[in-house]
C-alpha cells in the first residue's frame, strides 16, 4: 500500500519533471524512474537519451552547480528509512531546533560518477562510502541508510541528473549524500527523525591549480581531530573548524593545510579534505587510520594498487621529519583524484618534491583513473554501472 502511493507521488513529479524538461527543450522521457526501488514505474517508462545541459563543460570547476533533482529519504525515531523518492532540487524545511542545525548531528558523503565514451555511466566503490556511513551514523547516534538504500539512492540521483554528468574527460557528476538530524530538539539529544538527502554537481579539478603541484602548509597551531574524536568518520562538524588554518593558508599562497597529530604534533594526518602519501625508493607510506584520520575509499584503492605494482605500502605512523626527506608527497581523495605534492613548507622551511609524468602517484593515478573512467579492466569489481 505503502509503495504504490509512494509510486503514485513519484509518478505525478515525473510527470512534472516531464513539462519542466520538455521547456528547456530536452528529450528526458520520465527516465529516472527506471530505478530498481520503482518497480512499476520502470515498467511504464523507457529511458530516452538525455542531451547535454547548458553548461561550459571546458572551464569546469568545483563550484556547486544546481541540478534538476535531489533524492530524499527519511526516518522516524528508533524506526527504518521509509521509501525514499526524487524531488525537484531546491530548498529543505527544517525545524529551527533540528538536530543538525542546533548540534551538528550530520554527516555526508561525496562519490564520483563518471560518463563513458559510450554514454554508460559509471560509478567507483559507492558501496564502501555507504559502509563509511553506517560507521559515522553509529559514532554520531543516528540511524543509516543500508547499503543497498544508498547505492540505490545514488544511482536515482545520478540518472534524474543524467544531462549534467559531464562529457568524458571533462569531469564528472559529483554526487553528495547527506544524513542529518532533522528531527526538533531542544536539550542535547539524538534526533527523533532523521533525513537521508542526495544532490549532485557536475565538477571539474578541486583545487584552483588543475593538475599542478600542491604547495601544502604544515600547520602546528591548530588542530584537526584528535583521539576519541569523530575525526574518523565524515561528520560535518570536523570540517568549519579547519576553514580558519585553510583560509590563512590560502592567503598565504598555499594549496592546503596539511594537518599534524594533536598529542605530539609530530606525526603526519591529513589535508583537510584528502589522504596523504609519501614515496622513498620503492616504499610508499601513509598515516594509518587510527581513529583521527579517515579512511578514504581512494586511499585504500591507491594501497591495493601500489601493493600491485611491487611496491612496499606501509601504514603507520609518518613523522613530519620524515615526510620532509621523502621523494614525493601525494594526496588521494574522491574530489582531488590524486594530486602530486610540489612542495611543502613546514616551520619556515620550504622542501621540495619529485613531480611530473614520471612519478610513482602519476603511475598509480593512470591506473585508477583507467579504472574509473572505464577506460581499463576493472578485475577489482570496484565499478558500479548505472542502468
Ligand atoms: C578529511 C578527508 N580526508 C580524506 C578524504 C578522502 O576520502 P575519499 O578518498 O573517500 O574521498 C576526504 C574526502 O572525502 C576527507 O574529507
Amino acid at each position: 500500500m505503502i509503495t504504490r502511493r509512494l509510486c503514485l507521488r513519484n509518478l505525478v513529479e515525473s510527470f512534472r519533471l516531464g513539462s519542466s524538461m520538455s521547456k528547456l527543450g530536452c528529450r528526458y522521457n520520465l527516465a529516472f524512474l527506471s530505478s530498481s526501488s520503482l518497480p512499476q514505474a520502470r515498467e511504464q517508462f523507457v529511458y530516452s537519451d538525455d542531451e547535454s545541459a547548458d553548461v561550459d563543460w571546458d572551464n569546469l570547476g568545483f563550484g556547486l552547480v544546481p541540478t534538476d533533482y535531489m533524492y530524499i529519504m527519511k526516518c522516524a525515531k528508533e524506526g527504518n528509512f521509509e521509501q525514499g523518492q526524487l524531488n525537484r532540487y531546491g530548498k529543505v524545511e527544517l525545524s529551527p531546533s533540528a538536530g543538525v542545525l542546533n548540534y551538528g548531528q550530520g554527516l555526508f558523503e561525496g562519490i564520483k560518477a563518471c560518463r563513458k565514451e559510450d554514454g554508460r555511466l559509471l560509478l567507483f566503490r559507492p558501496d564502501q562510502n555507504a559502509i563509511r556511513m553506517k560507521i559515522g551514523a553509529e559514532r554520531m547516534c543516528m540511524p543509516s541508510p543500508s547499503v543497498d538504500q544508498f547505492v540505490d539512492a545514488v544511482k536515482q540521483t545520478v540518472l534524474a541528473n543524467k544531462r549534467w554528468v559531464p562529457p568524458p574527460g571533462k569531469g564528472s557528476l559529483y554526487v553528495r549524500p547527506l544524513l542529518m538530524g532533522s528531527g526538533p530538539v531542544l536539550g542535547l539529544a539524538p534526533s527523533p527523525e532523521h533525513t537521508f538527502l542526495v544532490y549532485a554537481s557536475p565538477v571539474c579539478n578541486y583545487f584552483k591549480e588543475g593538475f599542478a603541484p600542491l604547495n601544502l602548509y604544515v600547520e602546528d597551531e591548530f588542530d584537526r581531530a584528535s583521539p576519541g574524536g569523530t575525526g574518523g568518520v565524515k561528520a560535518i562538524s570536523n570540517y568549519a573548524p579547519v576553514l580558519k588554518a585553510q583560509i590563512r593558508a590560502k592567503n598565504r599562497g598555499f594549496s592546503d593545510v596539511l594537518y599534524l597529530d594533536t598529542v605530539n604534533k609530530r606525526y603526519v594526518e591529513e589535508v583537510s579534505c584528502c589522504n596523504i602519501f609519501i614515496v622513498k625508493g620503492n616504499m610508499i607510506a601513509t598515516p594509518a587510520t587510527n581513529g583521527t584520520i579517515l579512511a578514504g575509499v581512494t586511499r585504500r584503492s591507491i594501497i591495493e594498487i601500489a601493493g600491485d605494482h611491487g611496491y612496499q605500502v606501509e601504514e603507520r605512523r609518518v613523522a613530519v621529519d620524515e615526510l620532509m626527506d621523502a621523494d614525493e608527497v601525494f594526496c588521494t581523495g574522491t574530489a582531488v583524484g590524486v594530486a602530486s605534492v610540489g612542495s611543502i613548507t613546514y616551520h619556515n622551511t620550504k622542501v621540495e618534491f619529485r613531480t611530473g609524468a614520471k612519478t610513482v602517484s602519476a603511475e598509480l593515478y593512470s591506473d585508477l583513473v583507467g579504472i574509473q573512467k572505464g577506460l581499463s579492466e576493472d578485475k577489482k569489481g570496484w565499478i558500479v554501472e548505472i542502468d
